[in-house]
């Protein structure tokens, strides 16, 4: 997918986790599973891989020594950059399968960003050569098969929206190939697309009632099991020795 296609949809991204019931709970779920996978902590050094608006990197970036936030979007980058506003945060604009660095860090993490890679092994791999050994890499993807995929949508259709998406079961096998190991999975957002106001959704349930019936999702996030019924699902993992 092209960076332009990115640098247009910076003007309504931050619709994914605002602005309705449905996603202010896609938020919540987010919010709470990446806390619970990647632990920050005062001594991390961490990279995040398609930071989009710089959500997870305020979330994030608050909480760690510092951060790199990568983009192919300028745009993207650009308001992240202004809604981030921290000291300890540097963005740049690349490619992430081109990226090259000589740092290495502790954590990296990527929020819905993976599944538009160009090659995800190869992704994988440059996530494994920029790990510090023991480091930690958590992926928050969507699922494969999900509901959404039913949802037909007109506007991906036109602009050439494609997404790469892997099921957790080959995501797991890969990362075991490369050398993870500590391979724990986690469903993320448990509901189905019938919510107004949300991305690509069959608008069925009003916002007033959105609340009741976005419940049980809560309750059965807690229990992190169900990733079959997860609209997208969570991954972290362990850099074992080279
Ligand atoms: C669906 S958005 C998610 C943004 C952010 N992680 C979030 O959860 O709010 C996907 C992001 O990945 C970025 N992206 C897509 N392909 C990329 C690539 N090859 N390298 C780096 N970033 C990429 C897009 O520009 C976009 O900002």
């Amino acid at each position: 997918m092209t960076s332009k296609y990115w640098d247009k949809e910076s003007d309504f991204y931050d619709r994914q986790w605002k602005g309705s019931p449905s996603s202010e709970f896609d938020y919540l779920c987010t919010k709470n599973l990446l806390l619970h996978m990647l632990k920050p902590s005062v001594s991390d050094s961490m990279l995040e891989i398609g930071c989009g608006l710089g959500m997870w990197t305020c979330n994030i970036g608050n909480k760690c020594r510092k951060i790199t936030a990568i983009d192919i979007s300028k745009d993207m980058i650009r308001k992240a950059k202004k809604n981030a506003n921290m000291k300890n945060a540097k963005f740049i604009v690349s490619d992430f399968i081109s990226f090259k660095s000589r740092e290495k860090f502790n954590k990296i993490f990527a929020v819905r960003s993976f599944e538009y890679l160009g090659d995800i092994e190869d992704g994988l791999r440059g996530v494994k050569k920029m790990l510090l050994p023991g480091g930690k890499f958590v992926i928050i993807t969507k699922s494969m098969p999900c509901a959404w995929d039913l949802v037909y949508h007109e506007k991906w259709k036109r602009s050439g929206f494609k997404q790469n998406k892997i099921s957790f079961i080959k995501l797991r096998k890969l990362l075991h190939y490369l050398g993870f190991i500590n391979i724990e999975m986690y469903p993320v957002i448990i509901r189905l697309p019938i919510f107004r106001g949300g991305n690509a959704e069959i608008p069925l349930v009003p916002n007033s009632l959105a609340k009741y019936i976005l419940a049980p999702g809560h309750v059965l996030n807690k229990f992190r099991q169900a990733v079959i019924f997860s609209e997208s699902y969570g991954i972290c993992a362990t850099a074992g020795e080279p």
